[in-house]
């Protein structure tokens, strides 16, 4: 049995994954789809890339483990995936034992065999990107080149690996063969990276410790790119024992498919590496562009959790169907360009080509042969020219779907198939099947119509089931088919369902959904998601941009121990009549009890700072404020926004305990 092999990137699990993530997934997903129906022996490879400092910086904020941090997001990522009916053979995980021992192997076999050597790092590192980028890369402001964002400058002792030696030969698999899909791409890689010299690649570090340490130097951790892209072969068994023979049979990979930003990592650095371990090249790198978000301006965004514009698959398919989302993804991005997503498009592609031209052709045949025939087409047939014509057009589409899928095109696959849904209505219409059920003599031409309008659901349906998978079996059913009818072998033949086929009427398809209200809708629902994000993008602006109050004038020891700080708890608290701004707190302070007025009524309520314990100056000499009397004062801190924070000491101190 011939094999395939085909990849996705493995994701970052740093946020929770969108409708982005979704593209390469579902795209390898499909033609993993179509060439098991094809025949292949199919490993379809999908995981999580879970090292670097990027993952233990998040883990660290939030007070976790990065293992414990990854498994949450990665929980997230294999739900989504479920719930896209991916139907991935194999998830690697970049923590799994055997990726680590297969990763430290191909580290010391580089370093044996002369390819990695130790040397001083000096450089411009960009963290969130984990890249490492020379002077002449960095972008106009010098910043990272891809994120935009600024870089640090970094010297340490660190491993390299030499990329030079392999610069002619990639230079020739770029421009001389088609690994690289679109080839046109090949230009900017050459003259950016490859021109100017290739230079050695920095491939350990030292300045966090989440990676995969380096055997023969434990300090240094394997740079996450090295780590990453072993991936492709590890998750095989290459250099460790977990999958016997896998290696052997499924490598070389027949598709890598990733997003132009992580074009370079595998077009150059990717081959080097097998270059350098003596190991067969992956046959295509297919690049598609990112899926943008384009906002009521028309304006493409990237996507980005910060911007508040990232789309929610989940939410998508709540509304619309997992297959609808599915067909929409791939059939708006062609392969090297970008696809920007809009609510408007979406809803009209759903209404034209699902709801419109697939459902109403599926749902009119089934009705048709339902109302004239009970639903059993009789045996008498009538030919007529027409149906050759009809018949040409459905049996030749396989093989302009086999040609795309084979050069990784989906949005050409989608088209060519739609090409045929549009023939088939358009016999309907030719052959007004309506005027023929209106008389008896004319039924044997009748039933041959409907014959062949089956007919060619049945071909479009099989074709459709790699890309839909999850309607196309509920076509089947309304069809009088099933998976054995509907088989790859018999999608480019006409004539196979049985003669007296019996269909059953079913569910809509694809119900039409209202424009406007879905689009007040999903706008409503993005435009509060940007507000929530510009919000708190303000706040940490101004938390950023914060310059504290000048210090005040020097005082001594003794001048400090003239203010008598204490631990109180407020026992009661109530807003003053009259004022905005101030609350009345009666506090235990270990001393029988005070009364203090403070200034806080526009941050706190009462019930916020009941039971809770603070800090005051308990020697103030009391003053009247409002008319109130204020026995010292709450200590409270400013906060960048121009309010007040007050300070709470730990809980478990004695009432009347003392600060110094
Ligand atoms: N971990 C690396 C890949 C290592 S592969 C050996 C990585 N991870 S990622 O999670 O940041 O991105 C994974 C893929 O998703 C990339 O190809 C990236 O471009 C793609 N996408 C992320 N957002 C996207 C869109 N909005 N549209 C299309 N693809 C997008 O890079």
């Amino acid at each position: 049995m011939p094999k395939f092999y085909i990849t996705t990137p493995i994701y970052y699990p740093s946020g929770d994954p969108h409708i982005g993530h979704c593209y390469t997934t579902v795209a390898c997903d499909s033609i993993a789809r179509y060439k098991r129906m094809q025949g292949f022996d199919v490993m379809f490879l999908t995981g999580t890339d879970e090292h670097g400092q990027k993952i233990e910086e998040k883990a660290k904020d939030k007070g976790v483990t990065p293992k414990e941090y990854v498994d949450e997001i990665v929980a997230t990522f294999k739900k989504l995936w479920s719930y896209m009916n991916i139907s991935y053979d194999r998830y690697i995980r970049t923590t799994d034992d055997y990726h680590v021992e297969s990763v430290q192997k191909i580290f010391k076999e580089l370093y044996d065999k002369g390819y990695i050597y130790k040397g001083e790092y000096k450089g411009k590192y960009c963290t969130p990107c984990e890249s490492f980028w020379t002077e002449s890369q960095l972008d106009e402001k010098g910043c990272c080149p891809e994120c935009h964002r600024p870089v640090t400058e970094a010297t340490e002792e660190a491993y390299f690996f030499k990329m030079s030696p392999f610069a002619d030969r990639i230079e020739k698999l770029l421009t001389e063969t088609d690994y690289l899909r679109p080839k046109t791409r090949a230009t900017e890689l050459v003259n950016n990276f490859i021109k100017p010299g290739l230079e050695d690649l920095c491939v350990s570090r030292t300045s966090f410790t989440w990676g995969i340490p380096v055997t023969f130097d434990p300090k240094h951790v394997v740079y996450v790119w090295v780590d990453a892209l072993s991936n492709y072969c590890t998750a095989l068994g290459y250099k460790n024992s977990a999958f016997e023979g896998d290696f052997e049979k499924y490598w070389p990979a027949d598709v890598h498919m990733v997003a132009k930003d992580i074009m370079r990592f595998h077009a150059i650095i990717w081959p080097a590496m097998l270059m350098a371990l003596d190991l067969p090249l992956p046959k295509h790198l297919a690049v598609h562009g990112w899926i943008t978000f384009q906002n009521n301006k028309g304006e493409a965004q990237k996507m980005s959790k910060s911007l508040g514009n990232v789309v929610d698959p989940f939410m998508l398919g709540e509304r619309y169907g997992v297959d609808a989302i599915r067909y929409h993804i791939l059939r708006e991005m062609a392969l090297g360009a970008d696809s920007g997503f809009s609510n408007e498009i979406m809803i009209n592609r759903i209404n034209s080509d699902l709801a419109n031209g697939l459902g109403n052709l599926v749902s009119r045949t089934v009705a048709m042969a339902d109302k004239y025939f009970g639903g059993t087409l009789p045996a008498e047939r009538q030919a007529d020219e027409l149906d050759e014509q009809l018949k040409s057009v459905l049996t030749g589409i396989r093989e302009k779907v086999d040609t795309c899928i084979d050069e990784t095109r989906l949005k050409n696959a989608l088209e060519e198939i739609f090409v045929a849904v549009d023939r088939a209505n358009k016999y309907i219409d030719e052959t007004e099947p309506w005027k023929l059920g209106k008389n008896e003599a004319d039924k044997p031409r009748l039933a041959a119509v409907l014959y062949n309008l089956l007919e060619s659901i049945r071909i479009i349906s099989t074709l459709l089931m790699p890309f839909m998978p999850t309607t196309m079996p509920k076509v089947w059913e309304q069809i009088g088919a099933d998976e054995n009818i509907c088989s790859y072998e018999n999608a480019d033949k006409f004539g196979i369902l049985p003669e007296n086929v019996t269909v059953h009427k079913g569910e809509i398809l694809f119900p039409r959904i209202d424009m406007a209200k879905e689009i007040a809708e999903l706008n409503a629902i993005i435009e509060k998601n940007m507000a929530e994000a510009k919000a708190k993008l303000s706040a940490e602006e101004a938390a950023g941009a914060f310059t504290p109050a000048e210090l005040a004038e020097q005082i001594t020891i003794d001048d400090f121990a003239k203010a008598d700080l204490r631990v109180a708890l407020v026992k009661s608290c109530e807003k003053v009549k009259k004022s905005k701004k101030l609350l009345c707190l009666q506090l235990d302070d270990g001393f029988g009890g005070r009364q203090v007025v403070s200034g806080i009524a526009q941050w706190y309520t009462p019930e916020d700072l009941i039971g809770k314990k603070v800090i005051i100056v308990a020697n103030l000499a009391p003053a009247k404020l409002c008319g109130v009397e204020s026995q010292g004062m709450i200590l409270a801190a400013d906060t960048p926004d121009g309010g007040a924070s007050v300070v709470f000491p730990d809980q478990s101190l004695p009432c009347g305990s003392k600060i110094r």
